[in-house]
């Protein structure tokens, strides 16, 4: 990477510095600061990391302003276009699009992982039937670390691979087995013949009482959505993965972690929360009061699947998804859906209001992409578990760049400190 200079200086003292500037291949640069607090006993200060860059990475590329993003420099609209799913997890695991060879290969050693230990299976009935699934799916996720002692040497790179294959292939049967303990239905085992998406779908919906025919609709639909969600940047739920890694923690943990921290509504869990918000509007004509009530800071109401932290402009992946909302609810002849048609009169309408404009606010990922499960039949509660199998591949694959990284540190934040100067213990007689 190439290096310049940025001169920082001190007026109080007139001392100056050269901090090192680093470019990467496209993006902003990056100015090297880690001597500030020897040379200047400064920190610096950026809460919610907005211009914070917390490591180099290879893997996904976001221009925000622009609405492009890179999956190893493949445009995602390319690959949602032209790949699969499973193709995508090996590109954005391995770096590069596969062979025929590589990808054969690769399919079916996922599609030979996707069972879980049967034991495991008894752990959701420690569960009420009514508990989040992705409350189980986070513990589920955390327990795989006490079957797979044989292969977690995360300096090993070959057990590196088995995770990242293991908890590929065993998400979706997780979910399924989730989705079938709050159904109180039997759980349905995988199909090492069926391709990654359609094995969910039998998983979710199959019964031991009567044979199930996967919709290739739903299943090509569930494809598409998965390869827009497999990763991007360094997100919050991320940024979980790398910070719970980063401690040598084990990697069904830190991904338990981010399975945890996607699960907020500010995050992954606004797809869930988009739903509930266009029921709670409900018609066209109750637009402009929920409108006013996101405007209104006091309110706490935010409209579910606009703004985003990064994209100042369309979400490359709300405009995709929006395309296939039409083609998939046609084909479910579910074209009349009135969640749809209110989403894009709140859309239209949100978009020409100056306070989204003002803020550069646009739908984000999550705004249509419940239009599709729940016509594909997922239910509210398993949207962000959707999100969750999808980005699983990220995190792993933002995982392994870490922990490969020969000069990784465990990452440890500083702060402002805003609190008490030292005072002395006082009796509780002698107290104000
Ligand atoms: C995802 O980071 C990623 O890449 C995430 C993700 C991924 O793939 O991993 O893309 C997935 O998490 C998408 C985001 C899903 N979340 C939502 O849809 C929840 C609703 N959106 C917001 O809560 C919010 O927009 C965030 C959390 C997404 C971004 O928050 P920021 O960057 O901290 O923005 P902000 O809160 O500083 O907002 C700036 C202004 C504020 O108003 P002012 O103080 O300037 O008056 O915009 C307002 C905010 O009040 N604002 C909104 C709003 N989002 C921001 N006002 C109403 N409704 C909203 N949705």
């Amino acid at each position: 990477m190439t290096e310049s200079k940025f001169e920082l200086g001190d007026r109080a003292t007139g001392k100056k510095t050269d901090l090192p500037v680093r470019a990467g291949t496209i993006g902003p640069s990056v100015i090297d600061v880690a001597s500030i607090y020897k040379d200047y006993d400064l920190f610096t200060y950026d809460p919610g990391f907005g211009v914070t860059a917390a490591c180099d990475s290879k893997i996904t590329y976001i221009d925000g302003d622009a609405g492009v993003l890179l999956y190893r420099g493949y445009p995602v609209e390319q690959l949602a276009e032209k790949s699969t799913f499973t193709e995508v997890c090996y590109l954005v695991l391995y770096g590069e699009l596969p062979s025929r060879r590589q990808l054969d290969e690769f399919t079916n050693s996922i599609q030979h992982h996707t069972m879980i230990n049967e034991t495991l299976l008894r752990f959701f009935n420690g569960f009420h039937h009514n508990a989040h699934p992705m409350a189980m799916v986070s513990a589920v996720v955390a327990s795989l670390s006490a079957f797979y002692h044989d292969s977690m040497d995360i300096h090993n790179p070959r057990h590196r691979e088995i995770f990242a294959h293991r908890i590929v292939a065993k998400m979706p049967t997780i979910a399924a087995a989730a989705h079938k303990h709050s159904l109180g239905q039997p759980f349905i085992y995988p199909r090492n013949d069926l391709d990654y998406c359609s094995n969910l779908l039998h998983m979710f919906f199959a019964v031991p009482c009567e044979p199930y025919q996967v919709d290739p609709v739903a299943a090509q639909a569930l494809d598409l959505l998965f390869i827009l969600h497999a990763d991007h940047e360094q997100n919050a739920s991320t940024s979980t993965v790398r910070l719970a890694g980063s401690t040598g923690a084990n990697p069904y943990a830190a991904i338990s972690a981010g399975v945890s921290a996607l699960w907020g509504p500010a995050h992954g869990g606004a797809n869930e929360a988009v739903l509930a918000m266009l029921e709670q509007i409900g018609t066209v004509d109750n637009i402009p009061k929920y409108l006013a009530m996101a405007k209104d800071r006091s309110s706490h109401f935010r409209l579910m699947g606009f703004g985003h932290r990064v994209y100042k402009n369309f979400d490359p992946r709300a405009k995709i998804i929006r395309e296939m909302c039409y083609k998939v609810l046609a084909r479910l002849g579910r074209s009349d859906s009135p969640l749809f048609e209110l989403a894009l009169r709140l859309e239209e309408i949100a978009l020409k209001d100056e306070y989204f404009v003002s803020r550069k606010l646009y739908p984000n990922v999550d705004f249509y992409s419940g239009i599709i499960y729940s016509a594909i039949g997922i239910p509210r509660s398993m949207f962000t578990v959707m999100f969750a199998i999808a980005r699983t591949v990220g995190w792993v694959a933002h995982w392994q760049e870490m922990i490969s990284d020969p000069h990784m540190r465990i990452g440890r934040p500083r702060q402002l400190y805003t609190g008490p100067t030292r005072r002395d213990y006082a009796e509780i007689g002698k107290r104000s």
